[in-house]
């Protein structure tokens, strides 16, 4: 089985970009050790401190954080960072070619009952100019202009599922040799589904479009979708989009009226971009209902979307009550 810096070097990854990838790897083996020793290691809970979104940080969002910023300044091939965990973005290496955002601990109400959380990761190109990587405008680029992204999945086995934009890998941290080897290449979402995956507790703060849709799921096989659906959630993106990216799906966290300022709760440029490219390329589709979220100009770094993405038949169908 082929390990992940042999995949990279056969399909044409930038030697320089390999080696941001790989750094990422090595934070995020890191991370998934420390996460296995849990509460051994009395790293399990809350700190006393929030996030700039107002989130309490638990003891693992920060430790998770401080090894990948501290990895990637390192890096000369970074110019800057940012973080779900970080207020501001950080300055790497002035000339560094490539710019790294990232949430650190996916799902993290998930560490302390012992349930999925992941990485999520996106590099963009820095634009060659002499601004540095404190200077959020340098970030503020559209999806669509990803050089890679991707996600680690800490469960019962740690997967790291990635894409340079020729389709999306699997690869399984084999722990006897401390590498991630290539399980499943070229990931394919099926394209239709009838499982969706959206937190129903927010039902009544949903705009209209997004409540209708819901209805007729609900509504099975006697409403005009016309199929009897199946639902889950995880509460960690990561492990729905895997599961999606498995066995098909749809994935929706909408806007609502609970804090009628906010465009959503997931963050644009750590969580949507890179799980949008990731789905794209495997086939799949992403919007935030009404256009295409690798579309969406970021204004800041910690920006939030509405997200819809999985399944691209089904995402069809919720782009269709949105825009009909
Ligand atoms: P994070 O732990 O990085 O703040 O992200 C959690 C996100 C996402 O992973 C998940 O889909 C969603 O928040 C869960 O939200 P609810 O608490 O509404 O279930
Ligand atoms: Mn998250
Ligand atoms: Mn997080």
């Amino acid at each position: 089985m082929k390990r992940l810096d042999q995949v990279l070097a056969s399909d044409g990854t930038s030697a320089e970009l390999e080696l941001v990838i790989k750094d990422v790897m090595v934070a995020c083996k890191d991370i998934a050790y420390k996460l296995s020793q849990g509460e051994l290691a009395g790293i399990l809970g809350a700190t006393e401190d929030e996030n700039i979104q107002g989130e309490t940080q638990k003891m693992l969002d920060v430790i998770s954080n401080d090894l990948l910023k501290d990895i990637l300044c390192a890096n000369p091939f970074v110019k800057g960072v940012g973080s779900e965990e970080e207020d501001f973005t950080i300055a790497g290496h002035a000339d560094g070619k490539f710019l790294v955002t990232f949430d650190p601990l996916d799902g993290s109400s998930n560490i302390d009952v012992n349930l999925s959380v992941g990485t999520i990761f996106s590099i963009l190109e820095a634009p060659a100019d002499n601004r540095t990587g404190d200077d959020q405008e340098v970030f503020l680029q559209e999806g669509r202009k990803q050089v890679a992204a991707g996600y680690v999945l800490y469960g019962p086995s740690s997967l790291l599922v990635m894409t340079t934009g020729k389709g999306v890998n699997l690869f399984t941290l084999d722990t006897n040799i401390g590498e991630f080897v290539l399980t499943k290449p070229m990931l394919q979402i099926p394209e239709d589904t009838a499982e969706f995956a959206i937190n129903m507790s927010n039902q009544r703060f949903w705009e209209p479009e997004m409540k209708q849709y819901i209805d007729d799921c609900l509504k099975g096989e006697e409403g005009c979708l016309g199929k009897r659906y199946n639902m889950r959630w995880v509460a960690s993106m990561v492990a729905e989009v895997h599961r999606i990216l498995i066995r098909g799906g749809i994935f929706m966290y909408p806007y609502d009226s609970r804090d009628p300022s906010k465009a959503g709760k997931l963050r644009l440029m750590y969580e949507g971009n890179p799980m949008s490219m990731i789905v794209e390329q495997a086939g799949g589709a992403s919007s935030t209902g009404r256009m295409d979220i690798m579309d969406v100009e970021p204004k800041g770094i910690h920006d939030r979307v509405p997200v819809v993405l999985g399944s691209k038949n089904e995402v069809a169908k919720v782009i269709a009550y949105h825009t009909k």
